[in-house]
């Protein structure tokens, strides 16, 4: 996958908490992913974790002093602001956030997001602290001056505590933090809006222990999911049997049969503005499952099972009368755009994708072809967050185009 923080500057500030140990894999997660990091330190974060091991995962000299002398000026504070694509502070203590809230700067980390430009450098700040600490008025009042001073607060998480309580106020894992980055630097094309998606197989039982499938992973669908969740769009995410992460803050509702997953999606459908129906639903289903699992018997006759086609949900969803914005895709195996193109007229949709099934399922690649009434347009190999991100775009175009003529 692209590195998906290349060209970034990302100036990461330590305050004082046992969270420290993570920002040293932090760096090296948002180093991997293409940033530069410019780690700041204050005196607290020295106490826990040493200048030395982030300088050499940084592979820059760390900050800890506005009284640093290598800045030809003396101004590290402007200096490194200036340059900074964002600014993360990550453990972000309790009193560090204090001091955010009361325009404090009597240290360089909190100096220098005061000096900030405030329009071109956003802050983000990782709370990370005890779980009483967390939940205490002041904090509460301070994390909702800082949201509403343009500060993104991200997490924090729950769970086990280092000081061995459980609860809210942990900092959110690396991964976890490189993604938000990510995700907080994509356009919000969507912001506002509600997609419906479904992805994966669905799985037909026949009797407890078989059942009919198909090869496809989810990975396009719960990629579509995260790149409609970065635009700004609250997402919820129908998935048939897949072993996949869920992004985050996706909704994830899971199901095993076309018609659990019929069933999950109708209700809700006109309630949103975009429905995605990525999911390879199994057009037939045994008319009855078996309660025990069939045998073989002796006489070698193999079981004969009858089936029955399952709902089209893609087609239900578009005959709604207040239907949202549908996009089907179609798996073909061979001549791709006569399908998607009959295929489009048929379940009656404004925008199909059509992709060459065997070649994509289960890969982390694939090639789309996008249909709708006035043409065609091919969306050429790459990886699947990539396409994601270009078919959400295509659809924010189409979106806007739409309410544009309504108005
Ligand atoms: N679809 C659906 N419900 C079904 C079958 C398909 O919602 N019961 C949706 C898929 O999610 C996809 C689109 O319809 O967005 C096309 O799916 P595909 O399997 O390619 O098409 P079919 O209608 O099943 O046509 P065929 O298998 O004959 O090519």
């Amino acid at each position: 996958m692209a590195l998906q923080l290349a060209g970034k500057h990302i100036v990461l500030g330590l305050s004082g908490g046992i969270a420290c140990y993570k920002a040293a894999e932090l760096t090296r997660e948002l180093a991997k992913a293409g940033a530069t990091v410019q780690v700041v330190m204050t005196a607290g974060a020295e106490a826990f974790i040493t200048a030395v091991t982030l300088q050499a995962l940084s592979n820059r000299p760390v900050y800890t002093s506005q009284w640093d002398a290598r800045e030809a000026n003396n101004m590290a504070h402007i200096n490194l602001s200036r340059e900074a694509d964002a600014i993360l502070i990550a453990p972000a203590s309790a009193d560090f956030m204090a001091k955010l809230v009361h325009g404090r700067a009597d240290d360089l980390l909190s100096l220098m997001c005061l000096a900030r430009p405030m329009e071109r450098v956003p802050l983000l700040v990782a709370p990370a602290m005890n779980r009483e600490m967390w939940s205490h008025p002041a904090t509460q009042r301070n994390v909702a001056q800082l949201v509403a001073d343009g500060v993104s607060v991200l997490g924090p998480g729950a769970g086990d505590q280092a000081c061995g309580e459980v609860g809210d106020g942990r900092m959110l894992e690396p991964e976890a933090l490189r993604d938000e980055l990510i995700a907080f630097f994509q356009p919000k094309l969507l912001a506002g809006q509600r997609v419906l998606i479904t992805a994966g197989p669905t799985f037909e039982a026949i009797d407890p222990v078989r059942g009919i499938t198909n090869h496809s992973s989810g990975k396009m669908g719960f990629a579509i999911a995260r790149a409609a969740q970065e635009a700004g769009a609250e997402v919820t995410l129908v998935a048939g049997p897949v072993h996949l992460p869920t992004p985050r803050h996706v909704r994830l509702i899971n199901v095993q049969s076309a018609q659990q997953m019929h069933d999950a999606v109708l209700p809700q459908a006109a309630a949103h503005d975009v429905f995605i129906a990525t999911a390879a639903v199994a057009d037939w289903r045994p008319v009855n499952t078996q309660t025990h699992k069939v045998k073989k018997d002796a006489s070698g006759q193999v079981p004969a099972f009858e089936m029955t086609e399952n709902p089209d949900i893609l087609a239900a969803v578009a005959s709604l009368p207040n239907r949202p914005y549908c996009v089907g895709f179609a798996a073909e195996s061979h001549d791709l755009l006569h399908h998607t193109s009959e295929k489009r007229v048929r379940k009656n949709v404004p925008l199909l994708v059509g992709n060459i099934g065997p070649a994509t399922f289960g890969q982390d690649t694939n090639a789309l072809l996008l249909v709708d009434e006035l043409g065609h347009r091919e969306l050429p190999q790459a990886d699947k967050l990539s396409l994601a991100r270009e078919l959400v775009r295509e659809i924010a175009q189409r979106l806007h185009n739409a309410n544009n003529d309504k108005t």
